[in-house]
């Protein structure tokens, strides 16, 4: 139901391929990642044991320090410990217990798996789309960008459940308990860009001071309104509204034509909000990390290439697969891409998640 390799036949799957590598000069091998069931009337502590089940422990373990290491200096490493290990009382407490029951499951120093849930919180580039076809449809797709390899390797779809049901659904990494990327069926899907490019060191002060204000992380204030929201206008309420500790853009589509917008955020609340607007030829909108009112910088060009695919395809003939291609083309999809994820908030089986195992590499 959840991956893409599932839902088409292999020889479509196969000659998709063969289409985007001869057509867009992107070379694009793409796998499923895993799918795991996340109990959330287990307590906290338990929810994460599926992940033994997926993954081989010892590599997860390596992977995860591996993460933090290329993300926090070892200095600051060293010198925040002590300061990670109390904030812990400042974590909300279903995060709190979900994280020290990751750190059992890993058998790792909490310390470690508190730095890596937020190491996840800095380095997203993305690439968001959300598009309307003629007869009302809303699709929805997402790149996630991250310049480390070994998230390919920890990319999983995840299932929550309560009182037997899905709940909701997203895709995110093996040790991490927030999500960039989810759906909540029949009422809607949303996606998380990093918004501008926030170093290591400004992260890390704000994330204290933030902190202690009570602020949330992008990526669970993200999971949170997939848990709570009733609908697409409550979700787009909560994601607009609720303080955060850095800027981020949340796109969020819904089920009924026009349910579709790009939240520009800073930490307080909406700097921007950005509707589909297909009356007046709106029909798509294109997020990456930049202010959709502002260019982009000249080296950046993947806005550019996706309004222009997107532009070409046409409003009559997009679908989730039309919408998979320009999400397949250079520079949009590239070197450092993780996973693609295509999902309809309004056919919630279709939602697919490919990794990008090799990212997407030029031929030309
Ligand atoms: C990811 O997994 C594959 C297959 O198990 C392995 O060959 C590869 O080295 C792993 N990549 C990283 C960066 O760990
Ligand atoms: C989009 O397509 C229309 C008509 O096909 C064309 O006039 C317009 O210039 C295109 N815009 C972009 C940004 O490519
Ligand atoms: C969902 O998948 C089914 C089966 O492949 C297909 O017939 C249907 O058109 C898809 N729906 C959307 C909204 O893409």
């Amino acid at each position: 139901m959840v991956t893409r390799a599932e839902a088409l036949p292999p020889l479509l799957l196969l000659l998709l391929l063969l289409e985007l590598s001869v057509s867009v000069s992107c070379r694009a091998l793409t796998l499923a990642p895993p799918t795991l069931e996340i109990n959330l009337d287990d307590k906290p502590e338990v929810r994460w044991t599926p992940l033994k089940e997926a993954y081989d422990i010892e590599y997860l373990k390596k992977a995860a320090a591996d993460i933090v290491d290329s993300t926090v200096p070892k200095w600051v490493h060293h010198a925040i410990k002590p300061v990670v290990t109390s904030l812990e009382r400042y974590v909300p407490q279903t995060y709190a217990g979900e994280i020290r029951g990751m750190a059992t499951v890993l058998g790792g120093d909490l310390a470690d798996i508190i730095l890596l849930n937020f190491a996840y919180e800095i380095t997203a580039f993305c690439t968001s789309i959300l598009a309307q076809d003629t007869r009302g449809n809303v699709y929805h797709g997402r790149n996630l960008d991250y310049p480390h390899h070994i998230l390919k390797n920890l990319t999983v779809n995840l299932i929550f459940r309560k009182n037997g049901k899905v709940a909701y659904l997203g895709t995110s990494f093996a040790g991490y308990v927030g999500l960039w990327t989810g759906q909540s069926p029949y009422k809607f899907t949303v996606s998380g860009d990093q918004r501008g490019t926030e170093h290591w060191w400004n992260w890390w002060k704000n994330f204290v001071s933030a902190f202690l204000l009570h602020r949330s992380p992008v990526s669970w204030l993200l999971r949170e309104t997939l848990e709570e929201a009733e609908s697409f206008q409550d979700a787009v309420m909560r994601l607009s509204k609720t303080p955060l500790i850095t800027g981020v853009y949340y796109i969020v589509g819904g089920v009924r034509a026009g349910e579709g917008v790009i939240i520009t955020r800073d930490r307080a609340g909406p700097v921007d909000i950005w509707p589909l607007d297909p009356l007046y030829g709106g029909w798509f909108r294109v997020e990456t990390n930049f202010d959709h009112w502002r260019p982009p910088p000249p080296t950046d060009h993947r806005r550019e290439v996706a309004t222009k695919a997107l532009n070409a395809t046409g409003q009559a003939n997009i679908n989730m697969d039309k919408l998979y291609q320009v999400l397949t083309l250079d520079p949009v999809c590239n070197q450092i891409t993780v996973y693609t994820t295509v999902m309809s908030a309004a056919s919630p089986g279709n939602y697919s998640t490919v990794v990008r195992t090799k990212g997407c590499q030029k031929t030309d």
